[in-house]
């Protein structure tokens, strides 16, 4: 399902030169002085905190157009009814109720899929790009990184409006790349806490702790239409706050991996986006680690 420009020509980079501020960030020149600079401040950020935020990275024309899109496209919204654990696993009775994992908050956000982006959309552009997998893959210091075969996950918004919440949870995913596109008139905070579980040790007393509502390592950000946002949210514990008053809380989600062939299990693809796809039946069970979810 991977659609990659497999190219860098001129008419490429001027096509996206309307998406991207290629004058202030020339992500498809590596060698450049702007952009080492660039993926070393990406980089030195992620690894003191898990975040890192390029301002202006989209240029305002393109966040308008997306956020035009977002609004076209808003009545085929997913919206979640679900509650959740941070792994978005299933209730497991035989833990104590204090576990994480019987931890379970109601979601209220959507998803617009991304296999119904429009055939122009910026969003789709911009994920199909190779120079942005290339540049996102040096600050997030992983390579290779590919553009994702799950056909409803791979690039699309998530939205939220006055009431609603996106409870704490770990990512699918080893990082996260985000594109503000529209932020509500209050509340949508993003909070997170850095480096919360590793690959051998999920941290479980420290994750409850969390959840119980110590704040001690709880980071708050809110970042502006056409900001990049780099995080680590597979091992980052997450969540967007309650959005309050009018707008809405868009952000799309170009979202990169490390195994090609891996896509979301079905239970995980059916929560957030609906439905899942014979692709994710076919695929369950083929996952790189061992973590919960
Ligand atoms: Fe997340």
């Amino acid at each position: 399902m991977t659609s990659a420009v497999t190219c860098n020509t001129p008419q490429i980079t001027e096509a996206m030169a309307r998406i991207i501020d290629l004058d202030r960030y020339p992500i498809h020149e590596l060698a450049s002085p702007k952009t080492q600079a660039l993926i070393a401040q990406c980089r030195k950020q992620l690894d003191e905190t898990g975040c890192s935020v390029v301002p202006d990275f989209i240029r305002p024309e393109a966040v308008a157009r997306m956020r035009a899109e977002a609004y076209r496209l808003r009545e085929r919204t997913y919206w979640s009814q679900h509650s959740h654990n941070p792994y978005m696993t299933k209730d497991d009775p035989s833990l104590p109720l204090d576990h994480p994992k019987r931890f379970f908050e109601r979601r209220t956000s959507g998803f617009i899929n991304s296999d119904i982006l429009e055939a122009d959309s910026d969003l789709r552009a911009l994920y199909d790009w190779d120079a942005m997998t290339r540049f996102v893959g040096e600050c997030v210091g992983v390579w290779p990184i590919y553009q994702w075969a799950d056909p409803l996950a791979r690039c699309p918004y998530a939205i939220m409006e006055d009431g609603h919440y996106f409870p704490w949870h770990f990512d699918g995913n080893e990082f996260t790349v985000s594109v503000s596109v529209e932020q509500p008139e209050d509340g949508g905070e993003f909070e997170y806490v850095p480096n919360m579980r590793t690959l051998d040790d999920e941290r479980i007393d420290d994750v409850r702790s969390v959840l119980q509502g110590d704040r001690s390592r709880v980071n708050t950000l809110i970042w502006l239409p056409g900001a990049l946002q780099l995080f680590k949210g597979r091992y980052s514990l997450h969540r967007v706050t309650e959005v309050r008053g009018k707008g809405a809380w868009i952000t799309a989600l170009p979202t990169y991996v490390l195994d090609p062939e891996s896509v979301n299990r079905p239970e995980r693809a059916k929560q957030f986006y609906g439905y899942a796809m014979p692709i994710h039946y076919e695929r369950e069970g083929k996952r790189p680690d061992r973590l919960i979810d």
